[in-house]
């Protein structure tokens, strides 16, 4: 959280209502440039993962720097357009893609379809014939390999709902013919997020090249490689530790040496999440029987992760006052014992209107927020070289409620 300054976020919290995301636009910036040249030399698409933070201003920034956007669905595709990411470096990936989505993605004109099913292979040439376009796309491969990550973001072992096997994915290749509105020529793999190992990677990309050379042996040609994201990054200073960049660039230069097409990434988490904080307000401490409870202004309904997947964010009190350190359970107004960011968090000793700093929030945090318990979505703020943006102001209460009415025109069923 080292990008942020106390003092800065202080000032903005005067003017914004807590709780707010912060992001750091240098931060961002660093981490595009970091994997871009890590692998410079290589013809390579990044394509930012958009549901780790699909702000407008965050894929503005994306899109200044030539990164493209993987998206799952029609929200992520008119963002990434309306944010200025050209629509031929968008790559759609997902289970569920509709006929109307895989409809309105053939019309903007997206690079590539990352198929999941034979289902949906079929429904992909069907929209396709129907407008009389052809669809690209690349069978999502499910490597069958481990990612060593939390169950919940898992996503690359057979019983896993995601992609298909190499066995099946043979067979779309040797029917291809049939399918003269889809052109079957790439292969994707995703493994899984907030992986810190390099040896599920080195796996699971020894096994899509090993049969993209069969594939090319066979007579096919496969166009584009897409390796996916989960990248992790540090939330727990000192003791997560990600994988080295340059590490991770050498095993993909060194596993696709024999390879001349397209490579494409798909980082989401390694962009964004240590690039933002959730700043909020300490409403009061309450003591229980046996302990010291944090109450503040935050809640499970704005950053999930902690109540999600018990995951662990840094929290830092912005005060700066030495004061003797508590052990307390941080947690939000939300009426249910999970709204709990932190357990026996060992921090100065807080009280009401004091501000702290959530880290690690810039991925998957305002991303999957809602409004339980109705509260409205909180402002998100965009810091760059001393000055910030909002760029999402905070709810209002209207717009919570906009699109509900009172049950007074009823139709028959
Ligand atoms: N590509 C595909 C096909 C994906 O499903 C994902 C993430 C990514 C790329 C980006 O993965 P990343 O580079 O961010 O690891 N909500 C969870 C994470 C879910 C990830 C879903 N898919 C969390 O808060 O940890």
């Amino acid at each position: 959280m080292s990008n942020f300054h106390p003092g800065e976020l202080d000032a903005i919290a005067r003017h914004v209502h807590t709780p707010f995301y912060a992001y750091s636009a240098d931060m961002i910036r660093a981490r595009i440039a970091g994997l871009q040249n890590a692998f410079r030399g290589l013809d390579i698409r990044i394509c930012y993962a958009v549901k780790a933070n699909p702000n407008l201003a965050i894929l503005q920034l994306m899109a200044g720097h030539g990164v493209g956007a993987d998206i799952v669905s029609l929200g992520e595709m008119q963002r990434s357009l309306k944010a200025g990411i050209a629509a031929d470096r968008i790559v759609f990936s997902g289970v569920g893609k509709t006929a109307e989505e895989i409809d309105a993605a053939l019309a903007a004109g997206v690079w590539r379809f990352n198929v999941e099913s034979a289902d949906e292979l079929q429904l992909l040439q069907h929209v396709a014939q129907a407008r009389g376009a052809s669809a690209r796309a690349a069978v999502r491969i499910n490597p069958d390999v481990d990612a060593r990550t939390h169950a919940k973001i898992s996503t690359g072992k057979a019983e896993d709902k995601f992609g298909v096997s190499i066995d099946e994915a043979r067979r779309w290749f040797s029917r291809g013919a049939s399918l003269n509105h889809v052109r079957l020529d790439g292969l994707h793999a995703h493994i899984g997020s907030q992986i810190l190992d390099l040896e599920p990677f080195r796996m699971a990309l020894q096994r899509v090249e090993a049969f993209r050379r069969e594939l090319v042996e066979a007579g096919h040609a496969i166009a584009s490689v897409d390796i996916g994201g989960g990248l992790g990054v540090v939330y727990r200073p000192g003791i997560d530790r990600p994988i080295d960049i340059a590490d991770y660039a050498a095993l993909v230069r060194e596993t696709f040496a024999g390879f001349q097409g397209t490579l494409a990434l798909e980082p989401g988490r390694y962009l964004v999440g240590e690039a933002g904080v959730l700043v909020t307000r300490a409403i009061r401490v309450k003591h229980g029987t046996d302990r010291h409870f944090l109450v503040v202004d935050a809640a499970m309904n704005d950053l999930l992760r902690p109540s999600l997947y018990d995951a662990w964010h840094e929290i830092v009190p912005l005060h700066g006052r030495a004061e003797a350190e508590v052990a307390y359970d941080v947690v939000g107004p939300v009426c249910e014992t999970g709204d709990t960011f932190a357990q026996g968090r060992t921090m100065a000793r807080c009280e009401a209107g004091d501000l702290l700093m959530i880290g690690g929030a810039g991925a998957y945090g305002a991303s999957m927020g809602s409004t339980y318990n109705s509260r409205p979505l909180p402002a998100e703020v965009l810091l760059d070289d001393g000055r910030y943006a909002i760029v999402r102001r905070r709810q209002t209460l209207a717009e919570m409620m906009a699109g509900e009415q009172l049950a007074q025109a009823w139709h028959e069923t």
